[in-house]
């Protein structure tokens, strides 16, 4: 495994050498280099360097170029504008630098060197409830974050902070209690779809008892005290509703192509032991205070919309405890068992206030400091196709699995309509892997804290910026590999490049540096934005480039090379993303 720097860090690092030997008085200047569509890349840095040492742009810049050192790298450098440099590199770099990462398995991706340990917060379904299109952002973005964190070595600890503790638990175990055999189960194989039809069923039973009959209402409200005292019989009722809500969710998540492991639901009940521990570390440092005997945080610049001060409320006035108290129980868990030098929550926008003021408190308790730091990667809303928040016809929230159904209804159809040598077996599979995929694809390549519509004849569409479209770039990449034969892709840095050829080779060497960039900024869409813009340069290229029949055999095996490469890339990026691509289509 052996890490290959870009040619954008080559060329800096040239050019940073040829910056401190013409100017040695300038220090460690920053050449500034971008990519360009000019030239190969774009240097800035030294009009901002000529301005400090109050020189002329570019009588510095031309002694910059003649200080570089000779290289095989740098094809040419042209001093242009007031100071710019444009720089053009060899199609031999390109290639050379290409071929050393098609040897890596990594495809040359370095790790990352302040690596540490980060907590993910993602895929936390309410125990008893129907999981709704809101819960597929924080599983979808969340596992992208696990594989991309992963991917350049940080150790990653994931956590799935179900809903399964809190007042309503009272209602369903009494219920259950009364009514022993309505979780019963016909058959010993239960699927997910008959677990939650027992548990909504349940459910509703039970709130229509619980609003009818003020006996039973006593009776619940007991259960919860009986809960929280941890009484073994009342516990056991409660695992049980644990129980058959995970053979639901499990259920849900594989559809979703989604490995989620039981040891890493750590619920909410999970911190239960913590939460008057919690409370009282908090009153004894004076970070929280007795305020109407619930016990509160307050702080300057949070006001709720009367003006008055917003409190955290860690613990109600009746001694409950509340959301607020189990998410700072599970951060003093997080930071001080499980080592976190990150937390990351995949939490909706809206809970932003709560995170803010979580944050905060433990900030204060000591928490959180300097060496752990606390993020929220907020997501928006998902919309239906009239822009308004999600709803079915008749007003009500949008069950999950109904939608990815639809999707990979869809997405089968798109598969058969274009299937030539595939059996009816393969394209249910490609159907599931192209509807989901559809679906990840569509909610990872916009930013996560915007709203985006969901669209399914946008998601599942051949052309444009979706997934199917790059799962078929990649299936038409490995029908091609597959017709070469005996010609095997080889890289030849003695050909000259085409314009596309040299575009493509450009864009894949920088794989790398889009992978850090969106583990760094936690954003996703970044990557599917260069899986997207990759797939449309194999494109031209593809057209522009005759592969198999180009004029000679060195020149096929060159252009196989890229070929490969780009379908290596597309593969690997898309396995970030939690997306399959299918060999064929
Ligand atoms: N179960 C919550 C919901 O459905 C999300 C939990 C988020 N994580 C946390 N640590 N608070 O909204």
């Amino acid at each position: 495994m052996a890490s290959v720097p870009s040619l954008a860090s080559t060329v800096q690092q040239r050019l940073a050498e040829g910056l401190s030997a013409a100017l040695p008085e300038a220090g460690s200047a920053d050449p500034l280099l971008r990519r360009s569509d000019r030239a190969d890349f774009q240097a800035n840095g030294i009009l901002a360097l000529a301005k400090r040492l109050k020189g002329n742009p570019r009588e510095l810049a031309t002694k910059v170029v003649e200080a570089i050192p000779a290289n095989d790298v740098l094809g040419e450098i042209e001093v242009s504008g007031p100071g710019f440099l444009n720089i053009t590199v060899t199609d031999a770099a390109i290639v050379r630098t290409l071929a050393a990462r098609a040897a890596d398995d990594r495809l040359g991706v370095p790790f990352n060197e302040s690596a540490g340990t980060t907590v993910i917060d993602y895929a936390q379904p309410n125990v008893a409830k129907e999981m709704h299109v809101g819960h597929l952002r924080s599983a979808v973005i969340g596992a992208a974050m696990v594989e991309i964190l992963e991917f350049t070595g940080e150790k990653v600890v994931r956590r799935h902070h179900i809903g399964d503790w809190g007042t309503q638990f009272g209602m369903l175990i009494q219920y259950l209690e009364e009514h022993p055999h309505e979780l019963d189960h016909k058959d010993a194989e239960v699927t997910g779809e008959e677990a939650m039809s027992n548990l909504d069923r349940l459910y509703k039973a039970a709130r229509r008892l619980f609003d009818a009959d003020e006996e039973f209402k006593t009776r619940a409200r007991r259960r919860v005290v009986d809960l929280q005292a941890g009484d073994p019989q009342t516990l056991a009722t409660w695992q049980r509703f644990v129980d058959e809500s995970k053979i639901y969710f499990f259920s849900v998540f594989e559809k979703l192509d989604m490995d989620i492991r039981d040891e890493d639901i750590v619920g909410e009940s999970g911190y239960n032991d913590m939460l008057n521990e919690t409370c009282r570390l908090l009153e004894e440092s004076g970070v929280a205070v007795r305020s109407e005997g619930a016990l509160c945080v307050f702080f300057d610049d949070i006001k709720g919309p009367d003006g008055n001060p917003t409190p955290l409320i860690v613990q109600k006035s009746d001694g409950g405890f509340g959301y607020a108290a189990t998410d700072l129980s599970a951060i003093r868990d997080r930071v001080q068992n499980l080592k976190a030098s990150t937390l990351l929550y995949v939490v909706d926008a809206r809970q932003a206030l709560h995170f803010r003021m979580v944050f905060e408190t433990a900030r204060r308790a000591g928490w959180l400091n300097e060496d752990v730091k606390a993020v929220q990667l907020a997501f928006g809303t998902v919309l239906g196709k009239d822009g308004k928040p999600f709803k079915t016809r008749e007003g009500e929230t949008v069950r999950l699995v109904d939608l990815l159904d639809e999707a990979i209804d869809r997405a089968s159809a798109v598969v058969r309509e274009k299937a030539q040598d595939l059996t009816e077996e393969e394209i249910a599979e490609r159907g599931a892997q192209v509807g989901i995929g559809a679906v990840k694809y569509a909610d990872l390549s916009t930013s996560a804290a915007r709203d985006y519509k969901f669209d399914l004849d946008q998601m599942v569409s051949l052309n444009g910026d979706t997934s199917v479209y790059l799962q078929y770039a990649y299936a038409r990449i490995q029908s091609i590999l597959r017709k070469a034969g005996d010609a095997k892709p080889a890289a030849h840095p003695e050909l000259a490049l085409a314009t596309s050829e040299r575009a493509l080779g450009l864009h894949l060497d920088a794989f790398g540096e889009v992978v850090a960039e969106t583990a760094a900024e936690y954003a996703p869409h970044k990557l599917a934005a260069y899986l997207y813009q990759l797939a449309s340069q194999y494109t031209t290229f593809y057209s522009e480039c005759p592969v198999l029949k180009a004029d000679t055999a060195e020149q096929v095996e060159n252009r196989l090379f890229l070929c490969e490469l780009t379908a290596r890339t597309l593969h690997r990026g898309m396995a970030l993303l939690g997306i399959r691509t299918p060999e064929r289509l």
